[in-house]
This record gives C-alpha cells, structure tokens and sequence, in this order.
C-alpha cells in the first residue's frame, strides 16, 4: 500500500508542499513526496504519437513518474492558481497524462486520489477543480478535494502594485513592511489543517479497508 503526494510549487515554503504532506502524514501510509519543479516535465506536444502506444514520445522524468504513480494505490496532487488555472508546472503535467488514455487503456484507473488547490477566491475554486477535472479525466476515484486561500505574494515583494519603491502595499490600504505584517491574511489556517488531517484519515482508513 503506497501513496504519492505531488505539489506543483516552485516556492520553498509552498503551502501545497505543505498540505500534501499533512494528509499523507495523517493518513499513516507509506508514502513517497515528489516536487514537480524539480523535474523535467514538458507540456503535451499535442502530436498524437501516443495514440497507438499510450506512451508519450519525449523523453523526459514523465515516464518514470507515472511508473509510480500506476504502482501507487493514490495520488495526492497539490497545487497553486497562476491566472486562472493551475500552474505551468502541474498543468504540464496533467496535460501530458493525455498519453495513457487512447483504446480505453487508462491505467491509473481506480487510483484514489485528493485534489489540494492555492486559491485565493476559495469559492472560485480554480486550481482545485482543474486538478478534480483531470483526477476525473483519467478515470480516477476522487475521493476529496481541498481548497485553501493561497499565499499573497504582494504581502512580501516590498514593491507594492504600482511597483516602485515608497509606495509599499499601498493598493491594499498597507504604508509599510510592519503594517502588511500585521495585516497579513491567515492562509493555511487551522480550519484547514483540520481539514487535512481529516481527509489523511479518511485516504488512510479507504486505503486500508481495500486491502484488507
Ligand atoms: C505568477 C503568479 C500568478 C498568480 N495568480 C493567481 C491567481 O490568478 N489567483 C489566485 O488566487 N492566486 C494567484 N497566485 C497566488 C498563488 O496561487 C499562491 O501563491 C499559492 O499559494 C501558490 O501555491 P504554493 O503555495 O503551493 O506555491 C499567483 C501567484 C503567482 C506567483
């Protein structure tokens, strides 16, 4: 029984790594944490050379990650809105899984798996239900979804939003370094954590309950 958490962060202290990371500690699988940006992963190149194999013709880390996530029993995917959808870097990713479906192969069929989604807008849900719709797309059995206010990257830069130096924060009503910490928004809250330790017990105890 083995699960593997993929965030799809580029940044060092990224809340999906972290996430990730609290359901499968919580879930007491083992488990195996892959950071995308780590890797090179490129987009679908949209050339249908997979169609007769189901294996995608450029040769990149792609196939050996999807080696193991096919052995895994779930996958847990976490990762941040960029503009709208899910960063490059997951979404070069889930775009390329495009290979393992053609003639109803579809090989991570029946893979539990967790959607984790940075989004700021939480009703929005951009990112977690990109991930949820790919999840879907490759026939996997979703088995819960998480979306938690992301990081604000304008809270740290010192820039502000007209980017010059003295006008600090200003676009959100902050003058200075001490005030925006201050005013911070709590991201990864323990509302959240909760949340995560319940879906780590839930993938736990479905994980369990199938090979027993
Ligand atoms: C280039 C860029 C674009 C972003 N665009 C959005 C966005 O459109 N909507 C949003 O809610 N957050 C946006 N964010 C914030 C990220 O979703 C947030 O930093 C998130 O925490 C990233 O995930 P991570 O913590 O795992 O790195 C953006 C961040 C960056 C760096």
């Amino acid at each position: 029984m083995k699960a593997i958490g993929i965030s799809s962060s580029g940044r060092e202290g990224a809340y999906s790594k972290r996430i990730v990371n609290d359901i499968l500690m919580e879930s007491h699988v083992e488990f195996e944490m892959i950071h995308l940006a780590d890797l090179n992963i490129k987009g679908c190149l949209g050339c249908l050379k997979c169609a007769r194999s189901n294996r995608c013709i450029q040769d990149d880390e792609f196939h050996t990650l999807t080696d193991k996530i096919i052995e895994a029993d779930a996958l847990v995917f976490g990762g941040g809105n960029y503009y709208g959808t899910l960063n490059a870097i997951g979404h070069a990713f889930w775009e390329r899984t495009f290979a393992l479906r053609h003639q109803g192969a579809f090989p991570i069929e029946g893979t539990l798996g967790v959607a984790v989604g940075l989004d700021r807008d939480k009703e929005k849900r951009e990112a977690s239900s990109f991930i949820e719709r790919m999840m879907l797309s490759n026939k996997m059995a979703l088995i819960a979804s998480l979306t938690v206010s992301g990081h604000q990257q304008c809270y740290d830069c010192g820039f502000g939003h007209e980017c010059k130096e003295g006008n600090v924060y200003s676009h959100i009503g902050i003058t200075s370094a001490e005030d925006a910490e201050s005013k911070r928004p709590l991201e990864y809250t323990c509302e959240d954590q909760k949340e995560a330790r319940s879906i780590g017990l839930l993938l736990g105890s479905i994980l369990r309950a199938k090979t027993a």
